[in-house]
């Protein structure tokens, strides 16, 4: 028998084992106030006390013997880490509602359980693709640069010249949480809201008239925005290719607040260098912290280090999902925000 297979009922039934033998990794410094309720569980945390992710071997080596482990973006989770944390792991939370950086079936295979953070962050990620968009539409980042160069001359009747969003055509991919809280907001600034996913969304259809595209292709050639609110899976990777990047509209924006790896970052250069796109606004790039070097120098577009749920409330909220889930899973329970 397999050691993950010996291992696979050890988080199915709940344990009588005392709270107080259990050992949470947390692998960046959180504030205080976030780890409290582990604390008053009675729980013993090993805190990586850095803001950066640790190296792969940190990560390995403090991972050993933990019952629970508290994971960012950036942290693989894969058979090798949850080999290397070992048969008392029962549960990895993973703070931020994507998880493609845990290997659900390696979990499974050992019977960890995993949570997300699924809803706390749905307004701010929202609000932040909305800013983008409007920073991108109306050259925010341009027309700061100039002033803060000391290069504006005064008003001009051409400077600086934007796009307009009343009546725009947005295309929104990923009509989930996240992305219907964005087309409402759209919506509200008068734009022309269609969507693409893998089903329609009556309620969305309802609330702000979204019309369905169920063929991504054709939708593209007809949007003058494209905003992704996509999972990465295997199958959204590359979503925008360069194929898909030129059939948009010549002019056309993009933003994305989902993952980086969604889109073709050598394509996009390519199409905002030639002038075929208008312009992209990106929180998220394909091999973070990396981003590729051609759209630092590019005036088209804005660049943001992943801020798509960080305030204040939000992130609060994300750490007390964490610790439910944490606490629940060792007390035996099966909290709402599983996933897989
Ligand atoms: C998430 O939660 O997946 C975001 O990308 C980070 O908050």
């Amino acid at each position: 028998m397999s050691g993950a297979a010996e291992r696979s009922d050890r988080s199915a039934a709940p344990r009588g084992a005392a709270a107080g033998a259990a050992r949470v990794l947390v692998t960046r410094a959180l504030p205080e106030a976030w780890l409290a309720p582990l604390r008053e569980a009675g729980l013993t945390l090993d805190l990586i006390d850095q803001d950066e992710a640790p190296e792969r071997d940190e990560l390995l080596a403090r991972a050993r013997g933990a019952t629970a482990v508290w994971v960012m973006l950036g942290d693989g989770v894969d058979a090798e880490l949850l080999d290397a944390a070992g048969p008392e792991l029962r549960v990895v939370a993973t703070f931020s509602v994507g998880y493609d950086h845990i290997d659900l079936p390696a979990c499974r295979e050992r019977g960890v359980l995993v949570a997300n953070t699924p809803e706390a962050l749905t307004e701010a990620t929202a609000d932040l693709a909305m800013a983008l968009l409007l920073a991108l539409a109306r050259r925010l980042s341009e027309g700061e640069a100039l002033l803060r160069s000391g290069g504006w001359q005064g008003w001009g009747p051409q400077q600086l010249m934007g796009f307009d969003l009343v009546g725009a055509r947005v295309l929104v991919v990923g009509p989930g949480r996240i992305g219907s809280a964005f087309a409402r907001r759209v919506h509200a600034f008068e734009a022309e809201v269609h969507y693409h996913g893998r089903r329609p969304n009556p309620a969305l259809e309802e609330a702000i008239g979204a019309r369905f595209e169920p063929d991504l292709d054709a939708a593209l050639v007809r949007s003058d925005v494209l905003s992704l609110h996509a999972p990465l899976t295997p199958q959204t990777r590359h979503l925008l290719d360069a194929r898909r990047l030129r059939s948009l509209p010549r002019g056309a924006l993009v933003v994305n607040t989902a993952r980086g790896p969604l889109i073709d970052e050598a394509a996009l250069v390519d199409a905002l260098r030639d002038g075929h796109l208008g312009g992209a606004a990106l929180d998220v790039y394909e091999r973070e912290p990396e981003v590729h070097p051609g759209l630092v120098p590019l005036s088209n577009v804005v660049l943001l280090p992943h801020l798509g749920s960080a305030t204040r409330g939000t992130r609060a909220r994300m750490a007390a999902l964490v610790t439910d889930a944490i606490r629940a899973v060792l007390r035996g329970e099966r909290p709402a925000n599983l996933v897989g």
